[in-house]
């Protein structure tokens, strides 16, 4: 195998003569009894095995994994607890002592496209709409180019979240899509070489400092206890950092909405859309929403740090037809992007690139507050008895559950 180019052990900057922070400590798991999600666990160590049959184990397994569920669990990929915990309490810091100077002046514009910048708790536009009770930092190439486009507070720590992410990014990141590659039966840097956006610690993608308030009755009168509409992620990998929480749900093939379970310092993976169109639908890029955690964890912010990989934008993603898996196997055309997409190409007509596709569907977010279009004859259809969002992007239709 062609090794990462980084060390498979994350070695944060020092911490020595910095301010000091308050640590994070996390809130109680759970104890209700919830169905969770029954999601697979990867030992991403097992990839530097010498016995080759330990390796060919874990490629057999990510297969499995990602077509069954588009969702999995990581373990032993180079960061300890106390270093995740380091990055949530930095990320704690930032929504504790972000000063309204900053929030003003680093304050989003996701009309534009990106999601640069402060999101304040008052919905996913720059203008202040209803009360959605979360607040982010994203950190895009601008953010991680100019200090100065980041909170005041923490610029003592920007090391680390630099470091982190490039690690993230560059380590972690690339040996997951290794793996892939290998199920696609591809060299081993095929999809970083060829869909990987590269260029500061996320590339094209972002890392995002989210808090997550209590919901407030108010919110919850509109949104019917749903946090963030159901959707798929439009990139390469998205690496979430499993918290107590439980407040992620996937759709499972069942048609049911699971949680995901807590597991102390794993990382949560799921794949984007982009994924899903290189390997001819054989990769699924699953539906997820955030959604009112169980009845005893409803006091508790729910802080959370994700990792948002992305493709190259210029890119107009098609399946890669050199894969002998698609070659002997064929398209799995299930209902999703990959469909959509075959469907413009089948007309003769150019699919979005890959910017196009994510800026819009960045610019067009609808509020979970929004109770004009959030109902059936507007954004929503009913099929089965079952309800769906359904919405045009540059002429793609994109079906979701609610
Ligand atoms: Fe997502």
């Amino acid at each position: 195998m062609s090794a990462p180019t980084s060390a498979s052990i994350f070695a944060p900057p020092s911490i020595e003569g910095k301010p000091t922070i308050e640590s994070w400590s996390p809130p109680p798991a759970t104890q209700a009894n919830v169905d969770f999600a029954d999601l697979h666990t990867i030992d991403l160590a097992l990839m530097d095995s010498p016995d080759p049959a330990v390796v060919e184990e874990l490629v057999r397994i990510v297969k499995i994994a990602i077509k069954e569920d588009g969702f999995l669990y990581v373990v032993n990929y180079g960061v300890s607890l106390d270093q995740l915990h380091r990055q949530f309490a930095i990320a704690q810091h930032l929504h504790r002592n972000i000063s309204q100077e900053d929030q003003d002046r680093l304050l989003w514009d996701p009309e534009s496209g990106v999601y640069s910048g402060y999101k304040r708790p008052y919905g996913w536009k720059r203008e202040k709409l209803a009360l959605d009770g979360i607040k982010h930092f994203n950190f895009y190439r601008p953010e991680f180019a100019d200090i100065n486009r980041t909170p005041t507070c923490i610029h003592p720590f920007f090391d680390e979240i630099t470091g982190f992410c490039e690690y993230m990014t560059n380590s972690v990141n690339r040996r997951l899509l290794t793996l892939l590659s290998r199920v696609l039966e591809l060299p081993d840097d095929y999809l970083w070489d060829n869909a990987q956006s590269k260029g500061g610690p996320t590339g094209e993608g972002y890392f995002r400092h989210a808090l997550f308030q209590p919901l407030a009755e108010e919110t919850k009168a509109l949104s019917k206890g749903l946090r963030m509409h159901g959707h798929c992620d439009f990139g390469m990998l998205t690496l979430l950092f499993s918290v107590p929480v439980s407040s992620l749900q996937i759709w499972g093939t069942d048609e049911k909405w699971r949680y995901v379970k807590y597991s102390p310092g794993s990382l949560v993976v799921n794949l984007g859309e982009t994924l899903e169109i290189i390997s001819g639908g054989h990769f699924k890029a699953t539906r997820h929403r955030v959604f009112e955690p169980p009845e005893d964890q409803r006091t508790f912010e729910r802080l959370s740090i994700v990792i948002f990989e992305s493709s190259v934008g210029d890119l107009r993603m098609e399946p890669a037809s050199a894969s002998p898996l698609i070659q002997r196997e064929g398209y799995v055309n299930y209902q999703g992007c990959f469909k959509e997409f075959k469907k413009l190409r089948d007309a003769g007509m150019a699919v979005p690139t890959n910017r196009q596709w994510r800026e819009s569907q960045i610019a067009g977010g609808r509020e979970v507050t929004d109770v004009i279009n959030n109902q059936v004859g507007k954004d929503r259809i009913e099929i089965d008895g079952k309800l769906f969002t359904k919405r045009e992007f540059l002429g793609v239709t994109v079906i979701l559950p609610v």
